[in-house]
């Protein structure tokens, strides 16, 4: 049996989990700083760091405890490299360097995108998973459709142009005076809304299997928001602000809408290149692979098996991580010497 301590800070939840044999969780402990950002409508970088440094003591210490074991126990720490925040990510990479240093264990750098895909090694029945698989990551930071041919062996297939469907969420959300994040608030939104209210545009150039939400976020921008009264809006975040919505508009309409729209952007590319590469199964991972929409239609259109992980792994977790070190050379591996952050990292390095 092999257990392995993950840990987990590239964004805004502080997070450690304890995971044998890669596929089952002994304990997931999350402190999500989520109603702290709130406030700010985002992420606030500096206030993330230091809510790490604060919380990660007590959480890793947390996972330990529910998972019934002492360091000893433990056979190698996991710790999120990149990409992310990077003020975000030496805390816990600090953390696990010292805490490795300290235990004398090995210690295993993971690609945060890495491990949102191995959150499927978590679910029921993972042990059939049978390669080649298609792998749509759709999180705050990316939109990736990746084909897996085996362990750590990953093909880009597509990815975002400009936002990511995540992020679109999160503006569209902010554009419509609903709390951060856009996500949940908008599929809270939409289930007392018309989906066909409006119609926004869908691209018509066919770009592979690449996906574009700009568009889609300017259209509901021009839907929603009065003209400014110098007739020309400005470009970028500013145009986008709340507090501007057009007194005919319904909020709710206009998220089912949007969600409708973004769930078919997403849902047509993963379909086509599930087709195309015949894989055994399509898998949704990443936070907006909570979205129920997103679930219904690709499991109503695929033909195919759709995997995707349960809710409260979704989203930012540290038994991810420890799942994606157990399957990528766990044994015999010490990256502790050459460890560092990496906010820009992609899953193809
Ligand atoms: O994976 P994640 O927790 O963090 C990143 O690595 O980015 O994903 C967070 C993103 C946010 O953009 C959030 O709005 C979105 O996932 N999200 C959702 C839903 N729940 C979270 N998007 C659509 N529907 C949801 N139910
Ligand atoms: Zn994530």
């Amino acid at each position: 049996m092999v257990l392995i301590l993950g840990i987990e800070t590239s964004c805004d939840e502080t997070a450690a989990a304890v995971v044998e044999d890669g596929m089952r969780i002994r304990s997931n402990v999350i402190a999500s700083q989520i109603d702290t950002h709130r406030q700010y409508g985002g992420v606030f970088p500096e206030v993330a760091s230091r809510m790490h440094v604060e919380a990660i003591t007590p959480v890793v210490q947390q996972a330990l405890a529910n998972a019934d074991i002492s360091a000893a126990d433990l056979d190698a720490l996991a710790v999120t490299r990149g990409p992310g925040l990077a003020g975000s990510l030496l805390v816990g990479v600090n953390f696990a360097k010292g805490l490795a240093f300290g235990w004398n264990k090995p210690l295993i750098g993971v690609n945060h995108i890495e491990g949102h895909v191995y959150s499927l090694w978590l679910t029921e029945g993972a042990e059939h998973i049978s390669f080649p698989i298609l792998c749509l990551v759709v999180s705050g930071g990316h939109t990736e459709l990746l084909l897996m041919t085996g362990h750590h062996q990953y093909q880009m297939l597509g990815n975002t142009l400009d936002d990511a469907a995540g992020e679109a969420f999160d503006k569209v959300g902010r554009m419509l005076g609903l709390p951060y994040p856009g996500g949940p608030a908008i599929e809270q939104a939409a289930k007392e809304g018309d989906p066909a209210a409006y119609t926004f545009m869908r691209p018509t150039s066919d770009d592979g299997y690449n996906f574009s939400f700009s568009g889609l976020k300017t259209a509901v921008m021009r839907a929603v928001q009065s003209p400014p009264a110098s007739g020309k809006r400005t470009r970028g975040e500013e145009s986008m602000n709340p507090g501007n919505i057009k007194p005919d508009v319904k909020v709710a309409d206009v998220a089912a809408s949007f969600q409708t729209t973004a769930v078919n952007l997403l849902v047509d590319k993963t379909i086509k290149a599930a087709q195309a590469y015949n894989v055994t199964e399509i898998c949704i991972v990443g936070g907006v692979s909570a979205n129920q929409l997103l679930r219904i239609e690709m499991q109503r259109r695929a033909g195919l098996p759709v995997r995707f992980p349960p809710l409260k792994l979704c989203t930012d977790n540290a038994a991810m991580i420890a799942a994606a070190a157990y399957f990528n050379d766990h044994a015999g591996r010490n990256d502790l010497d050459a460890l560092d952050v990496e906010p820009m990292l992609s899953i193809m390095r």
